[in-house]
């Protein structure tokens, strides 16, 4: 249910000034660059340089690096490790100092979010060691290394996918392109800041619509967020290896951009835990990076991306038989489907005309 119009609150954000917002945007400007001009150059000088070795691809991943060492491809790697770190970490126009300059007016906005059956937050919660020991994505100390770091995730967001129309786009995609069903309570699981979570309570509005992940600083941005625009959503702080909530209570189960940053023991505990918190024929959604398309090329870019962008565990996941974990844990039927992010669908055989991840559906019913 959405709650009524005078309930809904003033949106409090992070309103960076205007000299931050120059540098982000053109951060985001040249971010956009490197998406095409950069990769598309980067892509003609490996054909130009296969093309040199009589037409044989180079057959590994250090081998093609070796292959393309040399001034573009050094400075294609520089502008994706680089942007991102500027973006949340220039001393004066990153997204860290902007929401320290504005750090006690969103701290109020958090500290005042009043208490609601809505956000379950658990203090005593034992984050697990890959969790605390890698910044994900660069982002300083992590989602939930800092009061305010929730602020900074939901930011940093606009310039993760710079060819969407818009940051949230995705997660409506992925909620029309689960198959339709009666779904009476559905989970978000690892929710983050909650854009993953509101679009299924758009789609689905009366169902019970719950997220949950370990990061009280993401969670307490979600509920703002829902209370500024009078969504009911449940939020709960979890490890979802093991959560409190009981067997079969959820129709449907979804994660977005998350599979891929767990170790596979940890992924395995979490699978498991779906598998027991779903009902049976329930349906088990993520939406994540697997199987990169456009042979060597496309897994040199994705491989160079998880170690330029610090996610350590991003190649063991691509490489991982996924759908043979979904089957060993129970579920009785497992696919993997391409998805359209918006830039449309690349075969697996294709190199991508832009950069962009290895989008992959995986759909599973218990
Ligand atoms: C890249 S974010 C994605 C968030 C959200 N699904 C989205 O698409 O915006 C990954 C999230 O997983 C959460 N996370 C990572 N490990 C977790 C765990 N073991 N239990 C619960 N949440 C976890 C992080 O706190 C973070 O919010």
């Amino acid at each position: 249910m959405v709650v009524a119009a005078q309930n809904q609150r003033k949106r409090v954000e992070v309103r960076p000034d205007r000299s931050t917002k120059a540098y982000q945007d053109f951060l985001l400007g040249a971010k956009l660059f490197w998406t095409r001009q950069m990769y598309s150059a980067l892509h003609k000088e490996y054909q130009d340089k296969v093309k040199a070795r009589g037409g044989k691809e180079p057959e590994t991943y250090a081998e093609t690096e070796k292959m393309m060492q040399g001034p573009l491809y050094s400075f294609f790697g520089w502008f994706e490790r680089h942007i991102q770190r500027l973006k949340y970490s220039d001393k004066y126009y990153g997204l860290v100092a902007a929401v320290n300059r504005q750090r006690s007016e969103l701290l109020e906005a958090l500290e005042n979010l009043p208490p609601s059956k809505f956000l379950k937050l658990n203090p005593d919660i034992e984050f697990p060691h890959y969790y605390k020991a890698v910044d994900f994505h660069q982002h300083p100390g992590g989602v939930a290394g800092d009061e305010l770091a929730g602020f900074v995730y939901e930011y940093a967001r606009k310039t993760t996918t710079p060819l969407h129309i818009h940051e949230d786009d995705i997660h409506f995609r992925l909620a029309k392109a689960v198959p339709k069903g009666d779904y009476k309570r559905i989970l978000d699981f690892g929710c983050g800041v909650g854009k993953s979570t509101y679009p299924f309570k758009d789609l689905y509005p009366e169902a019970e619509v719950h997220g949950c992940d370990i990061s009280a600083p993401c969670l307490k941005v979600a509920y703002l967020r829902a209370l500024e625009s009078g969504r009911e959503i449940y939020y709960s702080q979890e490890n979802m290896e093991k959560t409190s909530y009981p067997d079969e209570y959820f129709d449907l189960i979804h994660t977005t951009f998350i599979q891929h940053e767990f170790p596979l023991k940890a992924l395995e505990k979490i699978t498991r835990e779906a598998f027991r918190l779903l009902k049976p024929g329930g349906l088990y959604v993520n939406l994540d990076f697997h199987s990169a398309p456009g042979g060597v090329f496309g897994k040199f870019c994705y491989f160079g991306h998880s170690k330029r962008n610090n996610e350590v565990f991003m190649r063991a996941f691509h490489d991982f038989d996924y759908l043979g974990l979904l089957r060993k844990v129970g579920f009785k039927s497992a696919e993997m489907l391409p998805f359209d992010d918006g830039t449309g669908i690349v075969a697996q055989n294709e190199v991508p005309k832009a950069w962009r991840f290895p989008w992959q559906l995986f759909i599973s019913r218990k």
